[in-house]
């Protein structure tokens, strides 16, 4: 089987994309072929600082490597180093209906926040295709919002298969319902553009200060509390044992229980967890040209399978003469 995922190259990262997304897609380096790029093209639909970009690439590059993503148990390369992609983009624009794209949620929910509504944009879900059917991909593991673009590579898949024969597997979106949501200091979904994110990667003193500010009721020291409701427990959960959770849990429902001491002890148990990611992280961000290796070895490996596939490709649909 084989499970694919493109990943934008967005900045900073914080837990609720850890839990949410890194560390459940680490985990099929262990059960599948897994094929893990950094989609730089598609980010050109909503940034035009070159210099931003480059950063950002290594960055997320080093994120996942300090992470876990072990590149001798995957393939890891950056999406514009196999251009192959954005000629078979070319080639299915052509089997591509307008109405296709014009039901797409995403486009409009950005031009709706304001992003620029370019060709690039609306034609997004095309390029999504070419990355998912070049790989010949079975599986696509996506958060819910990118569910309707698998759909696109899948109708895409089968116009083409129906007009030029036998070319592409049909992918498989896989939404994986268990993965909860993981709220943010305020209790809603923690997102970068909430301004209620703990961040993965940030100081000690940063980390500090964003663990205070978790939103907490204002039931008195000496009364019990209540660990269902509480979001400062949620996050805690993701980070301690069934045993050490039942300890808080039995603290929380005795009188004298101090958020603060619970806030104290979470910055230091998410400072632990991420420690050797971090020291991992530093280094990679010193060294640059070993990531560039990492990422030129599992290009090349990347743009084998995509030329196999270009060359069916162009025969199907006339380009060799
Ligand atoms: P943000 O909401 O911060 O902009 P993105 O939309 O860039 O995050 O999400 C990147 C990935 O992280 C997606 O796969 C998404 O499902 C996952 N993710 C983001 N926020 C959360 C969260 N609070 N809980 C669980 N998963 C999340
Ligand atoms: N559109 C995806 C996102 O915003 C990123 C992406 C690009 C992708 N190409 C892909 C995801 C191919 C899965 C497969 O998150």
């Amino acid at each position: 089987m084989r499970v694919l995922s493109g990943i934008q190259p967005s900045g900073t990262l914080h837990i609720g994309n850890y839990f949410g997304m890194m560390k459940p897609m680490i985990a099929y380096q262990e059960k599948a072929e897994l094929f893990v790029f950094i989609v730089n093209y598609h980010a050109l639909t909503t940034t035009q600082d070159a210099q931003a970009l480059r950063q950002n690439t290594l960055g997320s590059a080093a994120d996942f490597l300090a992470l876990g993503l072990d590149p001798t148990r995957c393939i890891f390369w950056v999406q514009a180093d196999v251009p192959e992609v954005t000629e078979l983009t070319w080639v299915l624009h052509n089997v591509t209906s307008m109405g296709l794209l014009e039901r797409c949620h995403a486009y409009k929910d950005k031009i709706a926040r304001g992003i620029v509504p370019t060709h690039g944009l609306f034609a997004y879900p095309v390029l999504m295709a070419a990355d998912i059917l070049i790989y010949q991909s079975n599986v696509i593991p996506v958060g819910q919002d990118q569910k309707q673009h698998v759909e696109v590579a899948r109708d895409i898949a089968q116009r083409f298969n129906a007009t030029f024969g036998e070319v592409f597997v049909l992918p498989e979106p896989e939404i994986n319902e268990d993965v909860a949501v993981v709220p943010g200091l305020d209790g809603q979904k923690m997102s970068k553009s909430y301004d209620n994110a703990i961040d993965i990667f940030t100081d000690r003193e940063t980390l500090d200060k964003t663990v205070m500010r978790i939103v907490t009721d204002s039931t008195p020291v000496n009364q019990p509390k209540n660990p269902k409701t509480c979001n400062l427990f949620a996050l805690y959960r993701l980070f301690a044992t069934p045993e050490e959770l039942e300890a808080l849990r039995a603290r929380y429902l005795a009188p004298g229980l101090r958020y603060s001491d619970v806030k104290k002890e979470l910055t230091r148990r998410i400072w632990e967890f991420f420690g050797p990611s971090r020291e991992k992280r530093e280094a990679l961000m010193k060294s640059p040209d070993t990531m560039r290796d990492i990422l030129r070895d599992g290009a090349a490996k990347a743009r084998a399978i995509a030329r196999e596939t270009m060359a069916v490709v162009r025969d199907r649909v006339g380009l060799n003469y």
